[in-house]
Parts: structure tokens; C-alpha cells; sequence
């Protein structure tokens, strides 16, 4: 609980009018007949005192918990950085549940199944989301010893993953999420690619097909791969897998799910290998982790660091200075959380795995005039990731030398090849940010904007109109600024198609679906390369795009290093949840 009075002086929190109504709804402690018990500037600085409580059991830190607390409520209200959602929610509550991603695993028996179910259930109330592999599951029609039936297969135990989590709304506030991931080689691959091709079927789950590097072999080779029984590994038969690799496509086409992990890279940088290995991702797809896992996130947001006096624009010594802090306060945040397991806190105790991202890179590059789709992007995206993993990395070694390092790390990779110490084995990850960048007022993750100009759909129906600011003020700069323009820019989301915009301001402001859908993919890789964890990026593609661009997608995406792509055919599937006027 908060351990320090709320200061009379602490600035207010400079949020727009969305941010209050997404606070006021969901992020605001509230009393048993739903009042709010806090303002915004209490809901920061709970969060800020909490975290920078735990401060005073390491008894060599160099700040005072009042100062640190100022420091971290200054970081969070100058929106700079803000903690995954779970964070700002229930630190400092009796709760006090932090974390936004957990893996569980999923046995092969009733009771580990059900087990599994139950855990899940805990967790969303929490606030959290799961993943978890169906991998080890026997497949369908399989013989169970104990009554001589046969086994259903993964696919059905998902729907009751599925239907349990339709009843636990996520601690009244967030709806329950979870990927469900099945290994290319298990003998139930099919019927997993095609699991939520009817309407409303898995509605609760996110699917990824893990593709190992013998598979991709395959595919290149055009040859059969191996199907193998979990139980005992044994081959059970043989497909081939450019049919496979097709069927995935298609799919992915029809509806966007499944998408695809590449299981093998993702284990080739897991840091810990001796606790076990890497099976599924959260449900956004941008956090692997071990079974029992959990991992919290916070992000950056770039659009703060937008320095005009600068020489090329960007504040670089404000953000290295926050990225500091921000592993501090990730790193504190993994001691003040209650996990909903034992076998939970063992895990994040022995790894400390945080994942600081960033959330608007795309309002930085609408100031910085620079296009998404240009090659000076995917620089700026390299040297900003570059700096944000170099400077997190620096600041867990620093808090290593003060609180020593993780308790898993002799047996890292670290460890092992005498890198390090750090006090955490990942620092850096990009989330989805689909709330916080609501909060912050800024684009989300590293994604382009949707639209100039859109009405949002947010909770029980109500409509949020929003228009980006960049975008009005540079329009306002160049004279074209007017009611009916603005009209059209919301209706149509884009400005590609208006002939009477100068072709610069048509350049810059570009939005996701302006822009070909391997720059997309380009993007994703180049803020890969300097992240520990996965990024979370969706690859829009026009509603035209056939299968061969989803196929051309993903065989990039596996050249360029990704650890998993997600596509999106704009209109395949009904209620998205961003709308134009004419789009949707
Ligand atoms: O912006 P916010 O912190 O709310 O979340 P995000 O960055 O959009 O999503 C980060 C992660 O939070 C996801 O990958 C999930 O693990 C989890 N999440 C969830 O469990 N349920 C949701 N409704 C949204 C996110």
C-alpha cells in the first residue's frame, strides 16, 4: 500500500481528454460502490511510492524513497514512460498483481490440464494474459491408459481454456487474453491452423503455428517433414510441408490468425536455457518466456524526445536518462509484485526478466518529416533501439554492481560466456502499448497510425473522435488547414489520395495502410535487431493482397531475423477495432 503521503506540490499530469476517460474507467481505485478513491495525480503517485518503496530494502541505494518516488512520478506524468497496465492498476492496492505477460504450461494429464485452466483463470483476474504451448498435449484419437477412451487433442482443450476465460472478466477491468501455441511437427497441426476459421470460434485466444528450422528446410526444399507423438517423439507420420506452409497462408489470409513463431530462434536467444526452454510467447506475441514465467513491460514514449533545437531533433540525453530510471523502476516493480503462484515467483525471482519498449515512434517521425516507408526510418528505428538496449543493458550491469545479479545468472549465457553480470536476463521488449499510448496521447508501439483522423470504438460502445496532432499542426504550418479538409481526412483515415495536399506533407504523413506491407516488416526487423525479447508489429496488407504477399511476408520475415510475424488483410474479419469512415 501507498507509504507516503500525497505532496501538496507534485505537478498535474498532463493528459487529454481520452487518457481521462481510459483512467477514469479502468486505472482509478475506486470504492465498493464505484466513487473514485483518487484523482490522476493520486494514481501516479500511488504508483510511484509503491515502486520506489522497495527501494529501502536494498540498503545501498543512492536515493532517498521520497526523491525516487518524485523522480518516478515525474517520469510517468511528463509521460516520458509509463509501466504495462497491471502496474499503473494495482501497485500500491491490496492486489498488487504487476505484470502484463505469464506463460504457463499445459501436461499431458487431466490434472495438469485443469490445473492449467485454474491458474489461467487467476491470472486474468489479475490483470494479466497467458500463453501457453498445447505442444506436449497426445494428439486426437490418442489412447488414454487410465480408461482405455481416446484423447480429444489440444484443440479441444483450448475451448475450455476458451470458455473459462469468457467468464473471468480480468479483474473487472481488462477482458482475458491468451495465445495458444502447437509445434509444426505435432500430429495435430491441421485441425490447429484451421481451429478459429468459423466466426467467433476461440475468440479468447491468439494462435501461432511454432515453426521449427527443419520445417522451414522443408518448405525451401519442397520436401515431407516429420510429425512426431509428444509422449514418447516418436514419428508418426509425414506431410509435406510446402502444403502445410500453404495452409497457413491461407488462413492467415482469410482472418489474420494463425500467426507464426520461429520456435528455434527464439530458443537460440533464450538466456537461461538451463531452467528449461522456451515454448510460447504472451498473447501479443512480443514477450517469450519459460513455463511459469511472467515478465513486465514499460515503454518509452519517443514523441517526448522530440527536441527541435537539437541538432538532429532528438533529445538523446533525455532519453538515455530515462531509459535508467525506467530499468529501475521495471526492476523494482518485480519485487513489489504479488504473483498469483509459487512456481511463478520462484521463476521472476531467478531471471528478473523486464521489457522496456517504446510507444511513438511514429508521431517522432511525422516531427522529425521523415517517411515510415524510408530508408532514413529504419536508421533513425536501428539507432533508437540501439541506444535503448545499450543504455538498458549499461543500467541493469550498474544495478547488478549495486543489488547483484539475477540468481539464475551463472548459468546463463551471460554467465557462461563471462558477459555481464545483469541484474536482469532480458531488458527490452515492444509491446502492443494499445492502452498506455491511449494514456500517454501518443501512437502506439512502433506502429504507423491507423489513420490522421478516426472515431474510436473503447469500451461498452462509447466513441472517441481523434485527430493527430502533428498531423493538424503541420497542416495549419502549410496553409491547408479547414473544417471540410479534416472531414475528409476522417472519413478516408488517409491523405495518400488527396491530390491538392503538397506531395511533402503526402510523404510524411503516411498510415498503415499507405504503406507496402514489407516496410512494415523491414520496420519490425530493424527494432529486432537490438531487442532482447520480440516485437510486437503487425504487417498491414491492402485488401487486395493475395496469398503469394502473405507468403513473400514471411519468408522475409524469417531471412530478416524476426522472431514471429503477424499479418493483417484490412476487412478480412468483421469488428475491428479501429474504424474509418469508409474503410471499416
Ligand atoms: O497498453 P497496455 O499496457 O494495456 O498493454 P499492451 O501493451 O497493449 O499489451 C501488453 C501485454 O499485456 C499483452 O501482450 C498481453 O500479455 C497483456 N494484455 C492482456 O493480457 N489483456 C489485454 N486486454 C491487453 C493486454
Amino acid at each position: 500500500m501507498t507509504t507516503l503521503p500525497l505532496p501538496v506540490d507534485l505537478p498535474e499530469a498532463a493528459v487529454n481528454a481520452n487518457a481521462q476517460v481510459v483512467l477514469a474507467k479502468r486505472y482509478l481505485m475506486k470504492g465498493p460502490d464505484g466513487s473514485p478513491l483518487e484523482d490522476v495525480r493520486g494514481l501516479f503517485w500511488r504508483v510511484a511510492a509503491a515502486i520506489a518503496a522497495e527501494e529501502a530494502k536494498y540498503g545501498n541505494s543512492p536515493f532517498a524513497p521520497e526523491d525516487l518516488a518524485r523522480r518516478f512520478y515525474d517520469l510517468m506524468v511528463g509521460m516520458r514512460f509509463l509501466p504495462n497496465s497491471p502496474t499503473l492498476m494495482n501497485a500500491g492496492t491490496p492486489l498488487g498483481q504487476l505484470a502484463a505477460c505469464f506463460v504457463l504450461p499445459v501436461g499431458d494429464s487431466m490434472e495438469e490440464i485443469f490445473d492449467a485452466v485454474k491458474f489461467a483463470a487467476l491470472i486474468h483476474k489479475s490483470g494479466g494474459g497467458t500463453g501457453f504451448s498445447f505442444s506436449r498435449l497426445r494428439p486426437k484419437k490418442a489412447r488414454v491408459g487410465s480408461t482405455g477412451g481416446v484423447a480429444s487433442g489440444p484443440v479441444s482443450f483450448m475451448r475450455i481454456f476458451n470458455t473459462a476465460t469468457e467468464q473471468v472478466k480480468q479483474g473487472g477491468t481488462r477482458r482475458g487474453a491468451n495465445m495458444g501455441i502447437l509445434r509444426v511437427d505435432h500430429p495435430d497441426i491441421l485441425e490447429f491452423i484451421t481451429c478459429k476459421e468459423r466466426e467467433n470460434e476461440l475468440q479468447n485466444f491468439n494462435i501461432s503455428v511454432a515453426l521449427t528450422e527443419r520445417f522451414m528446410q522443408a518448405v525451401e526444399k519442397g520436401e515431407d517433414y516429420d510429425l512426431i507423438d509428444p509422449r514418447d517423439k516418436a514419428v508418426v507420420g509425414r506431410q509435406s510441408a510446402a502444403d502445410v506452409f500453404s495452409l497457413l497462408v491461407r488462413k492467415a489470409w482469410e482472418s489474420g490468425d494463425p500467426g507464426i513463431v520461429f520456435i528455434d530462434r527464439i530458443n537460440r536467444d533464450n538466456p537461461t536455457p538451463a531452467l528449461g526452454e522456451i515454448e510460447s510467447t504472451n498473447p501479443c506475441g512480443e514477450q517469450p518466456l519459460l513455463p511459469y514465467e511472467a515478465c513486465n513491460l514499460g515503454s518509452v514514449n519517443l514523441a517526448v524526445f522530440h527536441d527541435p533545437a537539437a541538432p538532429d531533433g532528438i533529445d538523446w540525453a533525455g532519453l538515455t536518462e530515462t531509459v535508467h530510471l525506467a530499468v529501475r523502476f521495471l526492476d523494482n516493480v518485480i519485487d513489489a509484485s504479488r504473483y498469483p503462484l509459487d512456481q511463478i515467483t520462484d521463476m521472476v525471482q531467478a531471471n528478473r526478466k523486464i521489457g522496456l519498449g517504446l510507444m511513438g515512434f511514429a508521431d517522432l517521425l511525422y516531427l522529425l518529416h521523415i517517411p515510415y516507408d524510408s530508408t532514413e526510418a529504419l536508421k533513425l528505428a536501428e539507432r533508437i533501439m540501439d541506444t535503448i538496449q545499450g543504455e538498458s543493458k549499461s543500467a541493469s550491469k550498474a544495478l547488478a554492481a549495486e543489488r547483484g545479479p539475477f540468481p539464475a545468472y551463472p548459468d546463463s549465457i551471460f554467465g557462461k560466456r563471462n558477459l555481464g553480470p545483469y541484474r536482469n536476463a532480458t531488458t527490452t521488449t515492444i509491446a502492443p502499448t494499445g492502452t498506455l499510448s491511449i494514456i500517454a496521447g501518443c501512437s502506439s508501439g512502433i506502429e504507423p497510425l491507423f489513420a490522421l483522423a478516426f472515431s474510436r470504438h473503447v469500451m461498452d460502445g462509447e466513441k472517441l473522435v481523434e485527430a493527430n496532432v502533428h498531423f493538424v499542426n503541420a497542416m495549419k504550418e502549410a496553409g491547408a488547414y479547414s473544417d471540410s479538409l479534416m472531414e475528409e481526412v476522417t472519413r478516408k483515415g488517409s491523405i495518400a489520395h488527396i491530390g491538392m495536399l503538397p506531395d511533402a506533407l503526402r510523404e510524411v504523413f503516411v498510415t498503415a495502410m499507405d504503406i507496402e506491407p514489407v516496410w512494415h516488416l523491414k520496420m519490425q526487423a530493424a527494432f529486432q535487431k537490438y531487442t532482447d525479447n520480440a516485437v510486437s508489429k503487425t504487417v498491414n496488407l491492402p485488401n487486395d493482397a493475395t496469398q503469394d504477399d502473405i507468403r513473400e511476408i514471411y519468408r522475409l520475415a524469417y531471412e530478416l531475423g524476426c522472431k514471429g510475424v503477424t499479418v493483417y488483410r484490412d476487412g478480412c474479419k468483421a469488428g475491428q477495432v479501429l474504424c474509418t469512415g469508409d474503410g471499416a
